[in-house]
């Protein structure tokens, strides 16, 4: 029997490890335990997702919760290693790049156990994001490197990571996107209860650490976003930390009376947002690329992306969050049908079984 201990602990890693999950569990002679590290603990940051995409109830749930990143990630790193000692399995798979990616990753290393990254090789080449020097330690910590696109092949190339270790898989949230897309259409009731109709509205999220800690880019964006919802409808679910950083700036009023906000929800419901939005404004990774999988244009609140296929087909569009101006421009301009081309840079939406293979090799 092949023991492999999952963790997760932050939304996106829900969505992927569902993919595998789904995969792994049907897998003879395999066993997975799954960890969920707490790091996001709001039901709808989190058991939404497990419930929606009949995730296996996590075997350990750490409850580490928020936290300065040494203290969260140091913590996590106790918790997880008691974990692996007492279950000494046969792989620890981590996905992503989040804090709970790192300790992970570290913890397994450190006690000889092989790590396998699901989205390895993905590169900013921007230090400053909190995300990058965690993907950059935990590829060099692991032992199998799952990458979902040529390019985070020729990055951890470059990097000089054994040729033997990195596997081209594609995407797993293409995977998702496939596989719970339809599930979407026939349970959301979202377009209803906020009242939208199609190709009607702008979908927007904004969460990375960059854009909210900053008040300046903080401002530029919902200024940015305030504007356009003069013209055509703009949805947007907050991410708690954005919630916080709009109240902190004394924001949070202005943006609502303009923006439709709700919470945070559930991925079916994002989903169908997504699919229906005339266009997506969004900071997140995992966002920029589904608006591709819906054919969405996408106007990404950043000054680079990891996902560069998606500027190079015409899909994406950077816009730096510095001027008002330049976003206003760059989702006005998207509007517009442009040249884009048809391409399938993320595999065939099979990524979850080429992962399981490769750890059973
Ligand atoms: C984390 C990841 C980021 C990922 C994002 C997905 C790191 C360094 N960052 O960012 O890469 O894109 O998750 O959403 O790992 N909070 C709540 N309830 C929750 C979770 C968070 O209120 O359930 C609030 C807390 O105030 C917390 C803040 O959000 O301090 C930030 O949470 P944290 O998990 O540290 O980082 P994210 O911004 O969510
Ligand atoms: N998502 C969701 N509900 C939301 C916002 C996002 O289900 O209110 C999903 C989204 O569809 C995608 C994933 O969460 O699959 C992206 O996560 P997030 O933007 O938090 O993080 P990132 O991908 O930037 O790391």
């Amino acid at each position: 029997m092949l023991k492999i201990v999952s963790v997760v602990g932050a939304r996106p890693q829900f969505i992927k490890a569902a993919a595998v999950s789904r995969v792994l569990k049907s897998a003879e002679g395999v066993n997975e335990i799954l960890v969920h590290t707490g790091q996001h603990y709001d039901a709808n940051m989190s058991h939404v997702f497990f419930e929606e995409l009949e995730i296996p109830r996590p075997d350990y749930n750490l409850g580490i919760g928020s936290g300065t990143h040494g203290a969260q990630t140091g913590k996590m790193l106790e918790a997880i290693e008691k974990v692996l000692l007492e279950e000494k399995p046969d792989w620890v798979l981590v996905y992503g790049d989040t804090n709970s990616t790192l300790a992970g990753a570290l913890a397994a290393v450190k006690l000889h156990i092989p790590v396998a990254h699901v989205e390895a090789g993905l590169r900013s080449f921007n230090r400053h994001m909190p995300e990058e020097i965690n993907r950059v330690l935990t590829d060099h910590a692991s032992d199998l490197l799952f990458a979902p696109t040529k390019t985070a092949v020729m990055n951890l190339r470059h990097e000089g990571i054994p040729e033997e270790r990195i596997k081209l898989v594609g995407d797993v949230m293409y995977d998702a996107a496939l596989f719970y897309g339809k599930k979407a259409e026939l349970q959301s009731q979202i377009l209803n209860k906020l009242g939208l109709k199609p190709k009607e509205y702008v979908l927007a999220t904004v969460h990375r650490a960059e854009n909210t800690d900053d008040p300046v880019r903080l401002k530029v964006i919902f200024d940015a976003l305030c504007e356009i919802a003069g013209e055509i409808k703009v949805v947007l679910p907050l991410h708690p930390r954005t919630r916080e950083a709009l109240i902190k700036s004394a924001m949070y009023d202005k943006v609502a009376s303009s923006i439709c906000l709700t919470e945070p929800v559930g991925y079916l419901d994002m989903v169908m947002l997504e699919k229906n939005a005339r266009l997506i404004a969004t900071d997140s990774g995992g966002v920029q690329k589904e608006a591709f999988f819906y054919r969405v244009p996408c106007v990404t609140l950043r000054e680079e992306t990891e996902w560069v296929e998606l500027v190079e087909l015409g899909w994406n569009f950077l816009t730096s969050p510095i001027s008002k101006e330049t976003i206003i421009a760059g989702i006005r301009y998207n509007y517009i049908n442009h040249d884009r081309s048809e391409h399938y840079p993320y595999g065939k939406g099979n990524s979850a079984e080429k992962v399981l293979h490769f750890l059973l090799k």
